[in-house]
């Protein structure tokens, strides 16, 4: 049996940066025999483990079965009933924290607009009325199209307090990804605003969302927020669409009562890429997903009473969901959110905003980091940033130069850096160094969170040795695992529990361990690619690519980028009677970012008369990377069926 998996094999050590004594002495977890102690416990004792963890959230009936497990799928904390609602806002009401502020808004234009937990709470409860006056009961999908806005924030919630799943689709895709999202998970209601601002000019979400409801039969009502203005073009259809603002008048709180619901009730679908075929609707409910948004963030960010937190995810991702919505406001924490682009009006953006809420946590992507890097340090050194105690990384790996360059410009060598690893599917952070007990390795993510079981290994299950590549797997069920792909249980299976024996949940991705059982993540070894922090999957480019009417045929890959970590690269042939020329190039790219969305338009286009593929007619995607990379061709060409594409591609 092929057993090797393709990835290299590392050498060279690492630094090590050991938390300073300062920090340690403030962190909950503050040595490296207490993390021990309590990671043996998660796996060792998870009931007691996950029972006390939990303890400051709400439950209307506490639990008695932990964990459920019937092959690849999960059920956490089974008995259980609950509404998450009540851990994020109800529990904090009578507290200290109800006149705390939840929510510090920054608006790209630099309004700014404050919400406490009470304030929250009163908002999110009417809301929920106006979801049920609009129809909405417990089990209907709500998809959410919005901006950074906090009625964003009050939208999720609110679903969450009826029952209803929501699914969020990001602001960046275009009208036809939308329509397959509400259309897959079936939406009643769609949630929406005029348009959100982008560098100064609207995007007109309500527009698309007008588009893509030409043809979305389970859609009944539209409730639009009006934010942005005239400018946004908005109109509203008569009988379908709903004034935000005006439903919230007529609403009654009293209609807004939180849904008891049971631990595995869906909380909510988030689409994600895939290797093949559509986005897959990755479901998460509600106890299991809760316990685990609400106990990394406590852990990772090691939070304090007076932080400000600032996670500058796009809530469309999970990011967003988990570590801006569920897990900090469950933990009482005061969230900035951020509404817009990171250099507008110029790149000195997120140090000022940072100076000015006087910031204590910063959690990023390392896209960002790379670009701030090139903008240059006279942004970042006009600003004070003595308020931030701890930085964050997530979305795909760090570069050592760029985690340096975080480490010393940024936390001035006194912040520790956690580098979180997980994904859509996981729900929450798996693997990451805790603050203040182990040391971080710049480019390596560290060691597991709590109750997850990682291991790198060959395709038969088998582990590798250290340091030797492999795949990443987790080998154990964790609370905020994603239970099933929304409607299809046999892809669940297919997609994360097939390509290893023994049941594992195989995450995708390549790694490597090191002596220290550090784990070194270096990215996804199938066809999905990482472009600035998005999933893009490259069926889904390929799909959009042939649907227009010049193509007979494309394969998209991924190649290094200094900024964006992969840049996309597509290789297609040409139906006859089209010209391989720089016009069509530009064409393509734009129906891409019109089907898809911007984001996922192809940096680069090359024209082949056909394109390389074995003698049983698979494209071999391996060859066609390495030429996007200008690499030489290092796998094996024996089976390619015609020698001579290769120099075609090499220069088309
Ligand atoms: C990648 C984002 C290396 C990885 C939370 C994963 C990372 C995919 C890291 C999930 C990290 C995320 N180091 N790679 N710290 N964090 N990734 O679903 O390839 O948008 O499989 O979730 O991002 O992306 P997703």
């Amino acid at each position: 049996m092929e057993t090797r998996t393709g990835i290299d094999t590392v050498s060279a050590e690492q630094a090590h940066h050991e938390p300073s004594e300062a920090y340690r002495s403030k962190s909950r977890v503050s040595s490296k025999a207490d993390y021990e102690r309590l990671y043996k416990e998660s796996i060792e004792q998870p009931d007691s483990f996950w029972k006390r963890e939990a303890s400051q959230l709400t439950f209307r009936k506490p639990w008695t079965v932990t964990l459920e497990q019937n092959g690849p799928f999960a059920k956490w904390f089974t008995d259980a009933e609950l509404n998450v609602t009540e851990s994020c806002l109800d529990r904090h009401l009578g507290t200290d924290t109800e006149n705390k502020t939840a929510i510090i808004w920054e608006g790209e234009g630099g309004a700014n607009k404050t919400l406490t937990y009470r304030e929250l709470h009163e908002q999110v409860t009417l809301f929920a009325a106006v979801l049920r006056d609009q129809g909405v009961t417990t089990g209907d999908r709500v998809a959410i199209y919005m901006g950074m806005v906090p009625e964003v924030v009050v939208a999720m919630l609110a679903c969450a307090r009826i029952g209803a799943p929501h699914s969020v689709i990001f602001g960046g895709f275009a009208a036809d990804s939308l329509r397959g999202r509400i259309n897959d998970c079936g939406a009643k209601v769609v949630l929406t605003q005029d348009a959100a601002p982008r560098r100064g000019k609207p995007v007109k979400l309500k527009q698309t969302v007008d588009e893509a409801l030409q043809d979305a039969p389970s859609v009944e009502k539209v409730v639009v927020l009006q934010h942005y203005g005239p400018e946004s073009e908005c109109t509203l259809l008569e009988g379908r669409d709903v004034d935000w603002a005006t439903a919230v008048e007529a609403a009654d709180a009293k209609n807004g009562a939180a849904a008891v619901v049971g631990a595995e009730h869906p909380l909510f679908i988030l689409y994600t890429s895939g290797s093949t075929g559509k986005p897959k609707g990755v479901l998460h409910t509600s106890a299991g997903y809760l316990v685990g948004a609400h106990v990394s963030t406590k852990y990772v960010f090691d939070i304090q009473e007076d932080d400000v937190y600032w996670c500058t995810a796009d809530v469309g991702w999970i990011t967003g969901h988990s570590y801006l919505v569920y897990g900090p406001l469950s933990n009482g924490m005061t969230c900035l959110m951020y509404e817009g682009a990171p250099n507008h009006p110029d790149w000195g953006r997120f140090w000022e905003i940072i100076d000015k809420h006087e910031v204590t946590i910063l959690y990023t992507a390392p896209t960002a980091i790379r670009a701030f890097i090139r903008a240059g340090d006279e942004w970042v050194n006009k600003h004070d940033l003595s308020s931030l105690r701890l930085l964050g990384t997530v979305g795909e790996p760090i570069n050592p130069e760029a985690w340096n360059w975080y480490y010393d410009k940024i936390g001035k060598k006194r912040c520790p850096i956690v580098d979180t690893w997980w994904q859509t599917e996981t729900g929450s952070i798996m693997m990451t160094t805790l603050p203040g007990a182990c040391a971080a390795k710049p480019g390596s993510t560290g060691l597991p969170f709590f109750g997850v079981a990682p291991d790198v290994v060959r395709s038969d299950g088998t582990s590798v040795a250290d340091r030797e590549g492999g795949l990443f797997i987790l080998r154990r069920p964790w609370p905020s695992i994603l239970r099933t792909v929304w409607g299809d249980d046999e892809r669940y299976v297919r997609q994360y529990f097939t390509d290893v024996p023994g049941n594992v949940y195989v995450t995708g991705d390549g790694a490597h361990r090191d002596a220290d059982g550090y784990f070194q993540v270096i990215g996804r070894i199938d066809d999905v690619l990482n472009v600035s922090g998005h999933r893009i999957g490259t069926a889904e480019v390929e799909s959009s690519l042939v649907g227009h009417e010049a193509v007979a045929e494309a394969a998209a890959v991924g190649r290094p980028d200094d900024l964006k970590g992969q840049a996309l690269v597509v290789f297609a042939t040409l139906k006859p009677g089209f010209a391989k020329d720089d016009a069509l190039k530009a064409t393509l790219k734009a129906h891409v970012g019109k089907d898809i969305g911007k984001f996922a338009a192809p940096d680069e286009i090359r024209f082949a008369d056909a394109l390389p593929k074995t003698r049983s007619g698979k494209i071999m995607r391996r060859l066609l990377k390495d030429v996007a990379a200008g690499r030489d061709i290092t796998g094996d060409t024996s089976t390619l069926e015609d020698a001579s594409v290769i120099e075609q591609l090499r220069h088309g």
